[in-house]
């Protein structure tokens, strides 16, 4: 016997639970708080040019299927000249197109033909640190210390007799130490240098004003190429706690019992948001509303919400709803925080599911055991997901997030619900994560696999000869792009239909409400104008409330006024 969801439709409680805020009234010309911006990891989106590496030419190629998904702008990851040590997050030049992936002349076409599409491209900044290749190391270690070329970046004399031990603690995201000891112009073992990353990525020193100007100088290298904004890495680690005290906590600044998140030295100090404040007023001097985006991972949801008052960046991600597990209740209590927390500072909520740098979410969701760390990958060895059952959550978990009223972040092969390679062999693997902890953290390889894009080509018709720089599982014929589309059941057709209807009725500019609340706590249902969206978390199957059926996780769901466990429905309530 279904339990119900039929309970009396009014008075809704918490129909104010997001007060319409002010600069709302202006929100048509705020595209970016309703907008819905999809991730392109470049290398492997497309490969126009047969090197088995994702290219500009091949996005602005696949340009046209991201039109018909309805998107407002593109993210672009790291295309910048490189030494691809950390993927491109290692910048060598930050105003040149690495050769790997094509020219200025290529970037200048992709913007013009976005543009045509009605997508704005936005691009990466990595500000926190560069590659060890970049010019300005390289002055650095040519200089002596104390030297200000030295002074871009972190060096420190070593701890120790003789210098022998790294200035302190800090431990290296990537794993390992994050300090790396040089060799002197003069053959002498010398100074430390910080790399919160790899060894190869130097932390720049942001108390340096001159690191300002450098960065100034690259945001409007981009914006003057018409950019639409930056989604801005690790933008919570620019500036660090002066002294650089130890710290006993993880190596990301996440909490550990006796240290909190909120005390880590090298996360989240104060002096960030004059940073911020700088670039939002070059931005504001562009036309067209350029944003910026910033990934930060800051708790609880209430601090990270001073990332985005009305000065400073006007997105961050909400990586608390990312790392949701698969219970009505949490969800529940994520969203309701995320809106109180951003509402306060008239800012939106920016929902994402998945990246380039965790476990895909068909993956996670697919994980009956339990997935400790999805940063660090799956692999061979790893009890396997589920792919279907994965698959029907993550759907229903997208249709919810996209009643979410905010702004969207899609990455790259979701709307065609791949999961991520687990199989894949230790010889492909890139990630440094894998060589700096010897294997033991596998790393985000799994979730960077080459797109499918023809179900009957070689490597799916990600290349042009059929190369490609990390195997595809041999399983994907039937997730490729073509197939697809031509099936009205599909993946990708779900996400076209739910960002086509999400426009139309305004779902991101909306406001949110708690259907009542119900006695089966594996219910999640929410208003949104007069949509309700209901998700199954829970065992059984539920009565929905009457309304017209607008879309289904599944094509069956909710057919019936039944909704059965791992799907979700939009309905127009009656
Ligand atoms: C966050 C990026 O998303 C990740 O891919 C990269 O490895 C680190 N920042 C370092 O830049």
């Amino acid at each position: 016997m279904p339990s119900s969801l039929a309970a009396p439709p009014a008075p809704l409680p918490g129909a104010s639970l997001v007060p319409v805020h002010d600069a709302w009234a202006e929100r048509d010309r705020h595209w970016w708080r309703s907008s819905v911006i999809y991730q392109i990891y470049p290398r492997s989106f497309r490969d126009l040019r047969g090197d088995g590496i994702g290219d500009l030419p091949g996005i602005t190629a696949g340009l046209p299927a991201l039109a018909e998904l309805d998107v407002d702008a593109v993210w672009l990851s790291p295309f910048f000249k490189s030494p691809q040590k950390d993927a491109g997050y290692d910048v060598a030049d930050y105003c040149a197109v690495d050769p790997i992936f094509g020219t200025l002349e290529d970037f200048n076409a992709l913007t013009a033909e976005a543009a045509r599409h009605g997508i704005r491209v936005i691009v990466d900044l990595v500000p926190n640190h560069c590659s060890d290749q970049h010019a300005l190391f390289q002055a650095a270690l040519a200089a002596p210390a104390g030297s200000p070329a030295r002074e871009m970046f972190i060096f420190r004399d070593g701890r120790g007799e003789h210098g022998e031990l790294p200035p302190n603690n800090w431990q290296s995201h990537f794993g390992g130490s994050a300090w790396t000891r040089i060799t002197e112009p003069d053959g002498t073992p010398g100074q430390w240098y910080l790399h919160l990353f790899d060894s190869s990525q130097p932390d720049f020193n942001w108390d340096n004003p001159a690191v300002h100007d450098e960065f100034e100088r690259i945001l409007r290298f981009w914006l003057d190429r018409g950019v639409g904004g930056f989604r801005v890495d690790v933008a919570h680690a620019l500036i660090k706690k002066s002294g650089l005290p130890d710290w006993g906590g993880r190596a990301d600044g996440s909490s550990s019992e006796g240290f909190p998140g909120h005390e880590a030295p090298m996360f989240g100090q104060d002096g960030i948001h004059d940073i911020f404040r700088s670039w939002r007023q070059i931005l504001d001097s562009y036309d067209g509303e350029r944003v910026l985006c910033a990934e930060a991972t800051i708790d609880p949801l209430d601090r990270l919400a001073q990332w985005v008052r009305p000065d400073e960046m006007h997105q961050t991600f909400n990586f608390a709803y990312l790392h949701h597990p698969w219970n009505a209740w949490e969800l529940r209590r994520i969203i309701e925080s995320s809106l109180r927390a951003f509402d306060r500072v008239g800012a939106p909520t920016t929902w994402v599911l998945s990246n380039h740098d965790v476990v895909r979410h068909v993956s996670r969701f697919g994980m009956t055991s339990g997935h400790a760390r999805p940063g660090d990958g799956l692999g061979p060895a790893d009890p396997q997901p589920d792919y279907w059952l994965g698959l029907a959550r993550a759907r229903a978990a997208t249709l919810l997030m996209l009643a979410l009223p905010g702004g969207v972040y899609l990455y790259q092969g979701e709307e065609l619900g791949l999961p991520d390679h687990t199989t894949l062999d230790h010889d492909h693997r890139q990630d440094p994560t894998f060589h700096r902890t010897a294997g033991e953290r596998l790393g985000r390889d799994g979730c960077r696999v080459p797109l499918p894009w023809t179900a009957d080509a070689p490597a799916y018709g990600f290349s042009s000869s059929g190369a490609s720089w990390l195997p595809q599982p041999g399983d994907w014929a039937g997730l490729a792009r073509d197939r697809q589309a031509a099936d009205p059941g599909s993946t990708l057709n779900l996400y076209k239909a739910a960002l086509r209807l999400r426009r139309k009725l305004a779902l991101g500019h909306g406001t949110l409400a708690w259907w009542p609340e119900h006695d089966d706590a594996g219910v999640i249902a929410l208003v949104n104008g007069d949509v309700l969206a209901v998700m199954n978390m829970g065992g059984g199957p539920v009565q929905l409330p009457a309304g017209e059926l607008l879309l289904g996780s599944h094509p069956e769901a909710g057919r019936d006024g039944v909704l059965h466990p791992d799907t979700s429905v939009w309905l127009r309530l009656a």
